[in-house]
Order: C-alpha cells, then sequence, then structure tokens
C-alpha cells in the first residue's frame, strides 16, 4: 500500500483561526504547503490582519476567510458552500479548533443555558462540521481530522465540568469515527493542550495565577505556546498511521 502524508497541495480548513492557536495552525500548515480556508466568528478584524501577514508566503495558494459562528447549523452549512465555492473542493484537512469556555468551576454556578451552549460550540458543531467533511474525504480515499480538545477532558481544568464534558465528548466522537474510518484513508486525532498563552482564553501567564494551571504547578515550569499546538496538529496531518489518539500537551501536568 503506498503511504501519502503529502500536505503540500491540499486544502486545509481550520475553525476559530481568528484565535490564538487556529492561528498558529494556520501559519504552521501553509508552511507546510497547505491552501487555506480559515474562519472566524466575531473577530473579523484579527483574522484579516493573519491573512495580510500570510498572503506574501503563499504565492498562488488561495487563502480564504468565512465568517462562521458554530453554534449555527445554518453557517456550518453556508460555511462549506462558500469553501467549495472559492476553492473549488471541500478540505482535505479539518482542523476543529473553534471553542469556547468560561470560567466557571462551581457546577450550581454553571446554567442549563451555558451547559447547552458550551455542548453545542465545543461537541455538537464538531459532529456537524466532521459529517459536512466526510463526502469529500471518503471520495478521494483521504483526509485528516484534527479535533482541538483539552487536558480538561481528563478531569483538570481552569474551567467547570460543563467545558470538560463538551471536550471527553469530542475525544470520544474521534476515537469512534478512527475506528470505523480507518480503511476509508482518513485519521481522526485530537490534541489536547494545557495552559496554552497567547491565546484569547489565557492571554499570558498571569492569568494563570492561583488556578490548577499555575506554572508552579506545571513540570516543564512554564505554559505552553499555540506554535507547539500547532507542532502537534501539523505532525497529526502528516502521519497517517497515527489515529484515535488523544495527544496530551500539558508540560507535563496531569
Ligand atoms: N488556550 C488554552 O490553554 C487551551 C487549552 C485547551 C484547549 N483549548 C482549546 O483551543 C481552541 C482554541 O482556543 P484558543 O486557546 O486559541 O483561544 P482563543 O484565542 O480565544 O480562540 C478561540 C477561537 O474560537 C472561536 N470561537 C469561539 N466561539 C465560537 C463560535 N460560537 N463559533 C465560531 N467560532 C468561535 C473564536 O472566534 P472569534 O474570536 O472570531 O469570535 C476564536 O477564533 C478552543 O477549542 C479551546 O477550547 C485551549
Amino acid at each position: 500500500m503506498t503511504v501519502d502524508n503529502e500536505i503540500k497541495g491540499r486544502l486545509a480548513l481550520i475553525t476559530g483561526a481568528s484565535g490564538g492557536i487556529g492561528a498558529a495552525c494556520a501559519r504552521d500548515l501553509l508552511s507546510a504547503g497547505a491552501s487555506l480556508a480559515l474562519t472566524y466568528s466575531t473577530n473579523k478584524t484579527t483574522l484579516d490582519e493573519l491573512i495580510d501577514e500570510l498572503k506574501a508566503q503563499a504565492g498562488d495558494r488561495k487563502i480564504s476567510s468565512h465568517q462562521c459562528d458554530v453554534a449555527k447549523d445554518d453557517d456550518l452549512t453556508r460555511l462549506f458552500d462558500e469553501v467549495k465555492q472559492e476553492h473549488r473542493q471541500h478540505p482535505d484537512i479539518l482542523v476543529v479548533n473553534a471553542g469556547y469556555g468560561k470560567r466557571t468551576s462551581n457546577i450550581l454556578d454553571i446554567s442549563i443555558e451555558e451547559w447547552d451552549y458550551t455542548i453545542n460550540v465545543n461537541l455538537r458543531s464538531s459532529f456537524i462540521i466532521t459529517k459536512l467533511a466526510i463526502p469529500h474525504m471518503l471520495e478521494q480515499h483521504w483526509g485528516r481530522v484534527v479535533y482541538i480538545s483539552s487536558i480538561a477532558a481528563t478531569g483538570t481544568s481552569i474551567n467547570g465540568c460543563h467545558y470538560s464534558a463538551s471536550k471527553a465528548g469530542v475525544q470520544g466522537l474521534s476515537k469512534n469515527l478512527a475506528n470505523k474510518m480507518g480503511k476509508d484513508g482518513i485519521t481522526f486525532n485530537d490534541v489536547a493542550p494545557a495552559m496554552i498563552t497567547g491565546t484569547g482564553m489565557i492571554p499570558t501567564e498571569e492569568n494563570l495565577k492561583g488556578t490548577p494551571g499555575d506554572v508552579k504547578n506545571i513540570p516543564v515550569g512554564r505554559s505552553g505556546s499555540t506554535q507547539e499546538c500547532a507542532n502537534a496538529v501539523t505532525m497529526l496531518c502528516r502521519t497517517g498511521y497515527m489515529t484515535g489518539q488523544s495527544l496530551l500537551l500539558s508540560g507535563g501536568l496531569k
């Protein structure tokens, strides 16, 4: 069987590219030779600035920008229509990165509305976007799906149980699909980061002080960088023999 781990010439759709981890994935996959379809929900300017930065490097490869609130089913279907229109194809690589988490730690303070919204943005949309992406990947017998989950999936979190449940759900979705679709040439993995600074969620290490993610609790003694998340994502895209894995990216934090 031939091994095809080529990223060059593929189209990568990255959700939440207006945020820290998504932007780093965009830079890295562009460097690896992919064309990009990038989404934002509210921060258009941030994504516009990123695209301006990347244009020089892109050459004749296309980078498209799409507004998409992943909590809205119609936005997700529109996103796929727009990507097809702009790139003449659906994505070969899907990085499901857009996510939401509020630091409400105590279950008694988590409203049912907040639970529903968190599950919708982080888990329900992951299912829908995967369903939209699969037909093209099946057709060509090649695809890479990488979810950005979280260390929270296994319990440790600066957020509440609603966030942990949503990210654990993403890991279950990924592992099930990896088993079911391994023979279809599509891999499913998740990167489970912890305490990544330079992001909207955690701007600096100051924001971690006094929490379980305080750098004094992290064995390597520092927070993680968005580039380190992107390294793991690109590695998974390049490594078709790896599927159904959760890569904990946490500086040793458990
Ligand atoms: N930072 C960490 O330590 C850490 C740890 C574990 C997991 N994660 C996960 O990493 C992913 C990226 O987060 P980040 O750390 O890079 O934080 P970030 O900089 O705040 O980025 C969050 C991204 O998600 C997008 N987003 C939020 N709600 C959305 C919605 N309803 N529809 C569509 N997009 C939405 C945001 O879009 P707009 O800004 O355009 O609204 C933004 O692009 C998330 O899934 C998060 O749960 C982060």
